[in-house]
Formats: C-alpha cells, sequence, structure tokens
C-alpha cells in the first residue's frame, strides 16, 4: 500500500533530493524532444529541471500520493509539455512508449523491485533509457537504529507491533540481475554516500517527520508523531552532529531491442 505524503513540507524540505537529481540529470544526454515519464514526481522540483532540458519534449509525471500530484499539477498548470497522473508505478501503463524514464527517491519505497522493473521497461521504447536514483544498501542505517531504539520505548512500542520496515534499500548486484531479468542492457548500478548536515535538533526533526518517517508516522496517533520524530532526532544528535547518513543507488540501463 502506498502512502500520503504532505506535499507542502516536502516542497520546502525537498533541497537534498533535489540537488541529488540535478546530478543526475547532468549524466543524461538529450536532444530536447524525448518522450519522458517521471516515475514517483513528488511536488515536480526535478520534473521541473527534466523540462527544462526537453523543451520540445513532453513528460508525463507520475505518483501514487495524491497530496504530491495536486501540487505538481499546480506547478505545471498551463504547460501542455506535461500531464501529472496518481498512479501507483506497480501498475504503470503508458498510451505510446516513451525515450525516457527518469525517478529520484522513489524507488526505495517500493518493495516489488522485479514488478517495479518490468512495468518500466514495458514503458519504455526498445533501446529507451532508464536513469534513477534512490536509497540503497545501507542507507539511513543511523536513522534506522535510532528509529528501532525510539520504536521501543514503552511510549511508542504498543503502536509498532507487527509494523513493518517500508524500505527496499538494495544493492548494486541485486539490483543489476534485476534490470537485466527485466529486459534491460547496458546496465550500470553503483553506489556513493551523500551524508547530509542539518542546522539544529529541530531542523533535523522536522525533516525526518515529512522526508524519511512518514510510515513510522502513520503508525502513531495525531500528536505522537512530533514526539517521535523528535526523539529520533535527539538520538542522532547525542553526540552533537545532525547528519542523515544517506547511501544512494544510482541506475542506468537501455531497454533491449
Ligand atoms: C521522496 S519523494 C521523491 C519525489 C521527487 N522525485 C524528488 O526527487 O523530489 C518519493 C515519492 O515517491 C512516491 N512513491 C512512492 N511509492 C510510489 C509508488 N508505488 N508509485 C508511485 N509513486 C510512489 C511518493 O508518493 C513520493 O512522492
Amino acid at each position: 500500500m502506498t502512502m500520503e505524503w504532505n506535499a507542502q513540507e516536502y516542497e520546502v524540505l525537498a533541497a537534498p533530493m533535489t540537488g541529488w537529481g540535478a546530478r543526475l540529470l547532468e549524466r543524461v544526454e538529450l536532444r530536447g524532444d524525448e518522450a519522458a515519464v517521471d516515475a514517483g514526481c513528488g511536488t515536480g522540483r526535478v520534473t521541473e529541471m527534466l523540462l527544462g532540458r526537453l523543451p520540445r519534449g513532453t513528460v508525463l509525471a507520475v505518483d501514487a500520493s495524491a497530496a504530491m500530484v495536486e501540487a505538481a499539477r499546480e506547478r505545471f498548470a498551463g504547460d501542455d509539455r506535461v500531464r501529472v497522473e496518481c498512479v501507483d508505478l506497480l501498475e504503470l501503463e503508458v498510451g505510446e512508449p516513451v525515450d525516457l524514464v527518469l525517478s529520484t527517491a522513489t524507488f526505495h519505497w517500493i518493495k516489488d523491485h522485479d514488478r517495479l522493473f518490468g512495468r518500466l521497461a514495458a514503458a519504455l521504447e526498445p533501446q529507451g533509457r532508464l536513469v534513477a536514483q534512490c536509497g540503497g544498501e545501507g542507507n539511513i542505517s543511523r536513522v534506522r537504529a535510532a528509529a528501532g531504539a525510539v520504536m521501543e520505548e514503552e511510549r511508542f512500542r504498543p503502536y509498532f507491533e507487527g509494523w513493518e520496515d517500508p524500505w527496499n534499500f538494495a544493492d548494486p548486484a541485486i539490483t543489476r540481475a534485476r534490470l537485466e531479468a527485466a529486459g534491460f542492457e547496458d546496465v550500470e548500478a553503483w553506489l556513493h554516500e551523500e551524508p547530509t548536515e542539518f542546522g539544529s535538533v529541530e531542523g533535523l526533526a522536522r525533516y525526518l517527520r515529512t522526508v524519511v518517517l512518514g510510515r513510522h508516522l502513520e503508525a502513531l496517533p495525531k500528536g505522537e508523531g512530533e514526539a517521535f520524530a523528535a526523539a529520533v532526532a535527539a538520538r542522532l544528535g547525542e553526540e552533537g552532529e545532525f547528519v542523515v547518513d544517506y547511501a544512494r543507488l544510482n541506475m542506468l540501463a537501455r531497454r533491449s531491442a
């Protein structure tokens, strides 16, 4: 089941993801007239950069969160190069196959990568490109440990019985194999680290609440989410550094002819 997001907060807090998206896009050569899908577009900040490279192209921006889709629709109102649809990527179907699928900070929220990559391959023209980045093996290990410890506290423990970790932080080798099995070739997959510093424990707590701990907060009664995120941030900041230990999994591939 997909999760709802606070799109207004995400828009304000998304600088790390936007920066990584910009750097990923720099790796992509484009003619400017491609048809693309942005898979998990959020509020559209990375989609906007993609559109900047596609003056004669089109983008189908899809996201499973109604709030994200509404924000992206507002952002692109009047731009007839863009269509924004509320779709679970595991059910993705495009009318006409596209030249490029771009995706940033999304795939780790999806457990079934075999099915996901199959849907993306089906959306691409033969030789169409997949360019993606998401959380990979080891991503936010310190945050997970801190959240795990707070979940064990008496105040929060009852809400997390039977709760499942939402993430799929895959490693490059398994990702390469899955992409090839789904019909991709020229596959490259690699990890890089992006430790990200926040100025204060309050800033870190605000960020975690919206960007990282959404699934945890869903399990909690209203009013407890803030205290939970504050407790995770406080644990993380115990040594005076407010860092999220991001590790990003990058993927470049072509759909086989
Ligand atoms: C961290 S945001 C990334 C947004 C944007 N790509 C960026 O880099 O700022 C993750 C997005 O993935 C979307 N998402 C997660 N699982 C999804 C799924 N199964 N289908 C479609 N979108 C999904 C969420 O709704 C959310 O908007």
